[in-house]
This record gives C-alpha cells, structure tokens and sequence, in this order.
C-alpha cells in the first residue's frame, strides 16, 4: 500500500495548509542559451502554504540549492544604483551602531557581488562573506572583499568560528528566506556568533506581499515569506529573540529583523507594535491568504486581457527587466513571444538568452529605443523610479508603461 504524506513544516514540523497554486514552473534564474535543448528545462510545482503550529508560509516543494545557486548565477546585486545605496548605507549603519568594539568582525550570508561588504572593507573592519556562487563572489572578490564559496549552514559557521573567530554581526539580505534548512543555520549562527552579537536580515514581508498581491515574490529561491510573527517563533525555537524589525522600501516592501541570544537584549516597541499590526490584519489567517489567493487569479486574467487586446490592436509589446520575479508571472500567465517580443534587461550573463520557462528572449537595455515600443511591462516594478527616471524618451515618444503591483495597470 503508498500513501502520500503532505509536506511538514521546515521549521516546526507541522502540517501545511496549501493556499496558493502557481503551477509548472523553471528555475527563476536559469537563463538558456539559445541553442539550449528545451526538453532538458527543469521544472518544479510552485504552490505555497502556511504552517498550522508556528504559521511560517513556505513552499510545498523544495528545489535542491544545487540547482539555484551555481557558478553562473546570474544576478548581480550591483546592478541598480538605488539597491547600491541602501547597502552603502547598511554597512555604514552597522559600522556605527555594532562594529564599535576592539577588532569587530562582520559576516554576511549571501554577499553576492560584494556590494554591501565593499563598504566594510573601505573601513578597514574585519569581514568575510559566504556565497555558494562562485562566479558573483569572484566580482566581490576583484574589489578586495573576503569571501569563501560555500553554503552557509552549521559546517561552515564552525569551520569560520574556528579560523576567524566569533562574529559581532551576521547579516544577510535578500539570502535567508532563499534557505529551506534554517536549523542548521541557527545552529551555525550560535556557533559563530559571539555572546552579544546580533543576527541581521532583511527579506521580502509577506504583509507587502498580501497588501500590494505581489505574487512575483513567490519563486523557487524565495522559499520563505516572513512575518515578525513567524521570525519570532522562529528565534525562540533556536534560543534566539526577535529584538528589533524595521520596515524597509527596497524589491517592493521588506522588513529588516535583528535576532539577538534570547534575554540577551530589550526588544525595540517597533517589534511589538508590528505584531499587532499582523494580529490586527489576519496576516496569517487562513481567510486573509485565501483572499490573496483569489486576487493573484483575478491579476492573471486582467494582464492576459490586457496583453491580449494589445497583441490584437497590433500594439507593440516589449518587457523591462528580466527579473527572476518576472518567471513567476510569465509562467503563470502564459506571457510568450506572442504577447510580449523581447525583455531588455543590463545584466550581461542574461542577455542573448532565453527567459527560463516562457521563454522570451532577453536582449540589453538598448534595444528597447530600437524603435521604441507602444508598451512596456514593467518586469522589474520594484525599479519603477529608476527604471522611469533613465527612460524618459520613451514616454515623450508616446509609450506607456504596464504595471500588475498592486494592480494591472496602464501608468
Ligand atoms: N545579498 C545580496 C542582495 O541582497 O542583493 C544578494 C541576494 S541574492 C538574491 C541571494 C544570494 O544568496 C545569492 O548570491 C546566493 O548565491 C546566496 N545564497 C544562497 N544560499 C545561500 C546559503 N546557504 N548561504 C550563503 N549564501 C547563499
Ligand atoms: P531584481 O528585481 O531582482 O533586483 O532584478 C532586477 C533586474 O532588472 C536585473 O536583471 C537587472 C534589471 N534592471 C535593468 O535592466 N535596468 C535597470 O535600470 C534596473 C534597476 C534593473
Ligand atoms: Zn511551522
């Protein structure tokens, strides 16, 4: 006899209530080359649900980290200026209010490009960043940033604990919610932090996610959405405490949490302040994400009329910003060639390639002048200002912009 066993909770071993379907979907960051065999695409169920214990919303299935994080991976964090300041800005943060003490030491999870930890090393402080991407942690490498190529789990914290000795900080941005085991990274985290130090990490906010149904959010990386409710009960079941939260603009609504060994620090009134917000919301209600559920449906449908009615018009259609969001909602929606031409995108590694999934092809930043469009879908939402800023001829030629957060939308 078989039986299928729905999918527990990663963190707290529950059950998992299923909420949202986002169907077949690729690797969000896995580009093809255009002479790539289509039949060898991988493909994964995308649905998401939330624990009926600790109330974490994850996805029902895992993609092994192997396939994600790779020597090619292609996103470069460097590559917008608004996301360059906000980490100048991080680092010099943490600068002054954590790394004040004799010989402080910093470790970032997910450094990526190097792009926050080229400020620390501009100030002399110690640090190491950990990255399993070899090809983006050889571009922070070249700015003279530490890094070591590997999966930050308990291994890697001990190996770190032992040859560099304890942290002050560990931050992580945009890297956390990408990491399915976070037993082994909390206790990693204790091995490798020292008594007082503090666990930093900023991701998307769920609360975002449902107020604005940015459903793009949802991929195969971000494999959490967090709540300060789910990172509190998160903390406490490791021995850490939620002592600080911080809501940041940045990728569309994130929050930024400080952990801290439990009792170790006083939690800031922003921690409890935005625990009742979520409590006053429903945020983890089965209703408020079955409402949201419904409203991802009803996006689907507005985008394919519109794109459809575009495509009938004789409009031309191109995308900007070959996010790896923007997999999510071509493959859910069935956006292809025929709907949309070309994506322009300024990230070398993914032009002259293929959108993973839908397959569009991915073509620099100056073909979009090449004529101009009659529209473009702002795949890359959460650039909007910076996006619009540099393209102003495009208005003035008479495009129009498409947006589908919080709505679809012609702008
Ligand atoms: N921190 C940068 C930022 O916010 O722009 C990069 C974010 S990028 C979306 C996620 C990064 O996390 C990738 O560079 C990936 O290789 C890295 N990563 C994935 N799993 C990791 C793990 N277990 N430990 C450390 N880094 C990891
Ligand atoms: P992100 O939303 O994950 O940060 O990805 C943004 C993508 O959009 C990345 O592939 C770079 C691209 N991009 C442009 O092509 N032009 C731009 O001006 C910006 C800000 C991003
Ligand atoms: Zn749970």
């Amino acid at each position: 006899m078989t039986s299928t066993t729905a999918p527990a909770c990663r963190v707290c071993g529950a059950s998992l209530r299923e909420f949202l379907d986002l169907g077949r979907q690729p690797l969000s960051d896995a580009f093809l080359t255009p002479d790539a065999d289509p039949s060898e695409e991988f493909f994964f169920h995308l649905a998401v649900g939330h624990c009926t214990g600790c109330t974490m919303v994850q996805l029902m299935e895992e993609v092994p980290r192997e396939k994600m994080f790779r020597e090619d991976y292609p996103y470069h964090s460097s590559g917008s200026s608004v996301m360059r300041a906000h980490f100048t800005a991080t680092a010099r943060g943490l600068l002054d209010r954590e790394l004040t003490g004799e010989d402080p030491f910093l470790v970032e999870l997910g450094c990526n490009d190097g792009v926050m930890l080229d400020t620390v090393r501009q100030a002399g402080v110690r640090h190491l960043g950990v990255d399993p991407s070899a090809g983006v942690g050889d571009v922070a490498r070249a700015k003279g940033v530490r890094v070591r190529t590997a999966f930050f789990e308990e291994a890697t914290a001990r190996e770190i604990a032992a040859e560099d000795g304890r942290a002050d900080v560990v931050y992580a941005a945009n890297t956390l919610c990408h990491i399915p085991y976070l037993d082994s990274v909390f206790r990693g985290l204790d091995a490798v932090l020292a008594p007082g130090g503090v666990f930093v990490f900023e991701d998307p906010y769920l609360g975002d996610i449902v107020e604005r149904t940015s459903y793009d959010q949802i991929y195969d990386e971000h494999f959490y959405l967090f709540t300060a409710r789910s990172v509190a009960a998160l903390a406490e079941r490791f021995g850490f405490e939620l002592v600080d939260v911080e809501r940041l603009p940045v990728h569309g609504g994130e929050v930024r949490y400080t952990l801290a060994r439990a009792g170790a620090r006083t939690p800031a009134p922003a921690v409890a302040a935005l625990l009742a917000e979520e409590a006053e919301r429903g945020l983890a209600e089965p209703e408020t994400l079955d409402a949201f559920a419904t409203r991802v449906a009803r996006s689907r449908e507005d985008l394919l009329a519109l794109l459809t009615r575009l495509r009938d018009e004789g409009r031309t259609v191109v995308a900007y910003g070959a996010t790896a969001k923007s997999a999510t909602v071509a493959n859910y929606c069935g956006i292809g060639p025929d709907l949309v031409s070309f994506v322009c995108d300024t990230t070398p590694a993914k032009q002259g390639r293929l959108t993973p999934g839908a397959h569009l092809p991915v073509r620099p930043a100056t073909a979009f002048a090449e004529p101009h469009p009659d529209y473009a879908l702002l795949f890359a939402w959460n650039h909007a200002e910076e996006i619009m800023a540099k393209e102003p001829a495009f208005t003035a030629s008479g495009g129009h912009w498409i947006t589908y957060v919080p709505e679809v939308r012609v702008l």
